[in-house]
């Protein structure tokens, strides 16, 4: 593993230990000599966060996981401060980064970036891994991975997210945390996926022509009332309006895809509540204290499952396996 820049490169064993390892850090971390052990292991690192489209969660949980492995960071989050504005090329300023650090993690408005970034890294002789943080409408495969582990963490005990039926409402055209989590869907058994969407906000023919072509099922529907009982885990997400050309988000009756204390009447006992957030008013504010919401401890395990992501870049995945009994009785 190398760049992480699509969902292809993983299979079910390496999602496997991924999971393993995210669990085994987020163990070792609690204790103050883990802590310090793990932030040993990459301290002479050094990663570029390179953020030019909005990002909480995914910029602070990068930084964290970085810091939680004593590597250091350096950031732009805004291409108005970078020599883009001198009519620097996108490829001069990323091989730039990369003469000054080991990791690059970058975000940006337009699909296909990352893909560009890593195949410069490719070209030149001191070559950087890069790790996609969200790529335009098309691609979020760290999103998607922190997805997966919430939703094996959530079913631990039954049988983990193989046999689930997974509803995921909302913008599915241009949310691209659904794309990716579909992606990764397929190395999952018997897995059901639910769409649930406004019609003109349906899932694109690309990710439904993947699905079928891996023999996943998926049904769609605009009626959530109606699916909601037969749904393990719901991931639930925002229009995103910042992609509208003429304000077509603000058509859709929002209340007809939104969570709240009547839907969670309709739901399983042990279904669970995601959401890659931020949320809107899709999910509603008292659902928060709902033991079925699990999203605010999605968004801490995003944290460590890019600390796991980043210990297997850089090959320092056995040390942590290796030691971790020496921290934790795990
Ligand atoms: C998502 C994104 O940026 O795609 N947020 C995130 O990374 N947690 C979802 C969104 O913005 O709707």
């Amino acid at each position: 593993m190398f760049h992480i820049v699509t969902t292809d490169i993983f299979n079910r064993s390496l999602l496997d230990e991924l999971c393993q390892l995210t669990t085994v850090i987020r163990t070792i971390a609690k204790s103050r000599e883990g802590a310090r052990f793990l932030q040993e292991l990459l301290s002479t690192r050094r990663a570029m966060l390179y953020f030019t489209q909005p990002s909480t969660r995914t910029f602070l949980s990068m930084n964290n996981a970085c810091h939680i492995l004593g590597i250091r960071t350096s950031e732009i989050r805004d291409p108005e401060v970078s020599s883009e504005v001198k009519g620097e090329s996108f490829e001069d300023s990323i091989r730039t980064f990369s003469s000054y650090v080991d990791l690059i993690v970058m975000r940006t408005p337009q699909p296909g970036y990352a893909a560009r970034a890593a195949a410069l890294m490719d070209s030149i002789p001191r070559r950087v891994p890069v790790i996609n943080a969200g790529s335009g409408k098309d691609q979020h495969p760290t999103q998607a991975l922190l997805d997966i582990y919430t939703l094996e963490r959530s079913f631990e005990n039954a049988g983990g997210a193989d046999g689930k039926t997974i509803g995921m409402m909302g913008d599915l055209k241009r949310g691209r945390t659904v794309r990716s989590l579909c992606r990764l869907m397929c190395h999952y058994r018997d897995v059901q996926l639910v769409f649930i969407s406004p019609p003109a906000f349906e899932m694109e023919p690309d990710i439904k022509d993947y699905l079928r072509g891996h023999r996943i099922e998926y049904s769609e529907t605009n009626n959530l009332q109606h699916v909601l009982p037969e749904l393990d885990a719901i991931y639930v997400t925002r229009m995103q309006s910042e992609y509208d050309i003429e304000s077509e988000s603000s058509s859709v009756d929002l209340a007809r895809f939104s969570i709240a204390a009547d839907e969670l009447k309709r739901m399983k006992s042990s279904a669970v509540i995601m959401h890659p957030l931020p949320r809107g008013p899709e999910i509603h504010r008292s659902v928060d204290t709902d033991p079925r919401s699990m999203y605010w401890r999605q968004e801490r395990n995003g944290m460590w499952m890019r600390a796991a992501l980043i210990a297997t870049v850089f090959r320092v995945s056995d040390q942590i396996r290796d030691a971790a009994s020496r921290f934790t009785a795990c």
